[in-house]
Order: C-alpha cells, then sequence, then structure tokens
C-alpha cells in the first residue's frame, strides 16, 4: 500500500500543465470527496498498528504535495493570463505617437528646390570628394589664381588633385559636360572649408547652386528669376543687385533682399541697414562655358549660388551655427510641426 502512494507522490510531484481544465481534472482526481487522499484516509483503519505511523505520513505528504502543486500550477496559469492577455485591457489609454522633425536644414533646402521646380529647374548632384578641374579650373580659376585663397581648402592626403569641393558651382561644370542646353538645373549639397568652427562659421555648411544655359538668356532673366525666388521664399520681392566679382561669372553681382526695419529683429539682422545679403549670382563666364564644350557664341546663362545654412539661421533665427550639426534634441524637436 505504501508503495502505490508513493508512486502516487511521484506522479503528483512530476504532473505539470497549462490548462485549466486538466490541473482541475487533476485536483478532482487527488483531493476531490471521492478522490484517492479520501479513499487512503478511509484505509487507514486497515492498516497494521506498526504501519499506522508510516502510512500516516505518507499520504499527509502526499495531500500536502497535491494541494501545493494545484496552488501553484493555478497561480502560474493566472499570472500569465494576465501579463501576456489575449487583448490586455482595451480601456487603457493609449501610446501617443511621436512625430519626428525634419532638420532645419532640409525644411530651408526642400523649400528652395520646390521654388525652383515650379519654374523648370530639375535637381543635379555631384561628388563630395572633388578634383580639381571640377571645383576650381574648369570654373576659370586657375593654379595660382589668387582667388583660390578665398576658400581654404581641406586636400584629401597629400594628393593636392583630390578635395573636399569648396562649393557646389563644382556641380555646374559636371552638368554640363554631360548635358546639352538648354539646361536649368539647381544643385543643393554640403561644402567644405578649412575654417575655423565658431557661432558664424563652420567647416562645412550647405549651398544650392543655379544654373541656366539657353539662347539669348540675359541678366534681365537672372534678376526676374531672383526676385521670384525671393518673394516666394521670404515674401518678398525688394532687391538689388551689388557688382561683385566671382571667377565664374562675368559680370558678377551679390545679391540683397530688402527684410525691413520694422521690428528690433529685422534692425539686428540687417545690422541697421533694412538689407539682407543672400547669394551670389553672375553670367556664366564664356570660358567656363568653353571648359564645358558648350558654344558661348551660340549659348548664354546664369548662376547664382547661396548658404543654406545661413537662410536657416536667419529664417529661425537660431544664434549659432553649430547647433545645425550638434543633433541636441531638444533643439531638433523645435521643427516639428516644420514642413
Ligand atoms: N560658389 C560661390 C561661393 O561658394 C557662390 C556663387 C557665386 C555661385 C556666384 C555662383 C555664382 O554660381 O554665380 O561663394
Amino acid at each position: 500500500m505504501i508503495d502505490t502512494i508513493k508512486e502516487h507522490l511521484t506522479q503528483v510531484e512530476n504532473f505539470s500543465s497549462t490548462s485549466m481544465d486538466e490541473i482541475e481534472a487533476f485536483r478532482i482526481k487527488y483531493l476531490g470527496k471521492k478522490g484517492l487522499l479520501n479513499q487512503f484516509f478511509a484505509e487507514f483503519k486497515n492498516v497494521p498498528k506498526e504501519e499506522k505511523a508510516a502510512f500516516g505520513q505518507i499520504i499527509n505528504q502526499l495531500k500536502n504535495t497535491a494541494n501545493a502543486k494545484v496552488n501553484d500550477l493555478k497561480a502560474e496559469l493566472e499570472n500569465h493570463t494576465e501579463a501576456k492577455g489575449v487583448y490586455g485591457d482595451l480601456t487603457r489609454p493609449g501610446h501617443p505617437i511621436e512625430l519626428g522633425a525634419r532638420h532645419p536644414i532640409s525644411i530651408v533646402k526642400n523649400r528652395i528646390i520646390e521654388i525652383f521646380s515650379r519654374i523648370g529647374f530639375n535637381v543635379s548632384e555631384g561628388p563630395e570628394i572633388e578634383d580639381d578641374w571640377h571645383n576650381f579650373t574648369a570654373l576659370n580659376l586657375p593654379e595660382y589664381h589668387p582667388a583660390r585663397d578665398m576658400q581654404d581648402t581641406f586636400f584629401i592626403q597629400t594628393n593636392p588633385d583630390i578635395l573636399l569641393r569648396t562649393h557646389t558651382s563644382s556641380v555646374q561644370v559636371r552638368y554640363m559636360e554631360e548635358n546639352k542646353p538648354p539646361i536649368r538645373t539647381i544643385s543643393p549639397g554640403r561644402v567644405y572649408r578649412n575654417e575655423a568652427i565658431s557661432a558664424r562659421s563652420h567647416c562645412f555648411f550647405h549651398q544650392v547652386e543655379g544654373l541656366y544655359i539657353d539662347k539669348d538668356v540675359s541678366f534681365a532673366d537672372l534678376k526676374q528669376t531672383l526676385q521670384h525666388f525671393t518673394s516666394e521664399m521670404f515674401g518678398k520681392s525688394k532687391i538689388r543687385l551689388r557688382p561683385s566679382y566671382f571667377p565664374f561669372t562675368e559680370p558678377s553681382a551679390e545679391v540683397d533682399v530688402y527684410w525691413g526695419l520694422e521690428t528690433e529683429t529685422d534692425f539686428k539682422m540687417t545690422k541697421g541697414t533694412g538689407w539682407l545679403e543672400i547669394m551670389g549670382c553672375g553670367m556664366v563666364d564664356p570660358n567656363v562655358l568653353r571648359n564645358c564644350n558648350i558654344d558661348p557664341e551660340e549659348y548664354s546663362g546664369f548662376a547664382f549660388g547661396m548658404g543654406i545654412d545661413r537662410i536657416a539661421l536667419l529664417l529661425y533665427q537660431i544664434p549659432d551655427i553649430r547647433l545645425l550639426s550638434e543633433n541636441d534634441v531638444r533643439f531638433l524637436e523645435q521643427f516639428k510641426s516644420s514642413l
């Protein structure tokens, strides 16, 4: 008899189930009114005196083990169900969906692309690691030309022919080499200059280059195009062109937009003049066209270049250019509602 009970004890110890029905059936089998334990207890009176102590001990052990087993399995199953919950608590509030924010450089760049694409410009790109020809020589900046000093260049290793482009004007050259006029293209991208990093300048920043080449393109077309741009971009269409010098354009000009002097911010931004300088431009130098196999007798065109970072700093009143590349979420989050 004791052996049979011991066998049951092993069975009880080894029993396991994740089904409530099975656990209940197990409980009834051992602990139910007509269960095995009650049957064993009923046997007690027939057990010889000398065995009673051992018999009592073993059925008590079986009873306790069975009880503990049922309780443990039920508790485990209940915990499990709660944690995983087929549906969970449907009345709980949902997790808010975090919206990302576009970087201010992207916002400004996309605005510029949008404005020019509506008047027929496509978007072109070139490499950031550039050769001397595309960054300088083809743009009418031969070796030893003093204007090369205007742009402190990062060279790749010790090879003076391979460098990080100092402006997106290099993409003009690549585009003209590969496409025949009429050409209307803008080229946004990152550029690099070996400059001391401060609140106002960085060793890398972003530009958009514009290029228009066709028959009979005049300076008036340039001015009209830029005026359209400033009125779309800033809501201001009063501009002025100041004569300037760039090796790749002749004549060249610097473009100022009239910002106004209505608020204290206007006053600060424009240093009290009301005017803001926003880009360089000019008629593409015939030498540049020739370098790109375009006949300057047949075609003419204009080009312009502007700094995206500078425009972003102006538009959003950002006091330090370094904020644009530090990726501080407290800064970036503030552009959440922008396009
Ligand atoms: N490449 C000039 C710069 O980085 C900007 C520029 C000026 C581009 C005049 C042009 C231009 O295409 O015509 O400062």
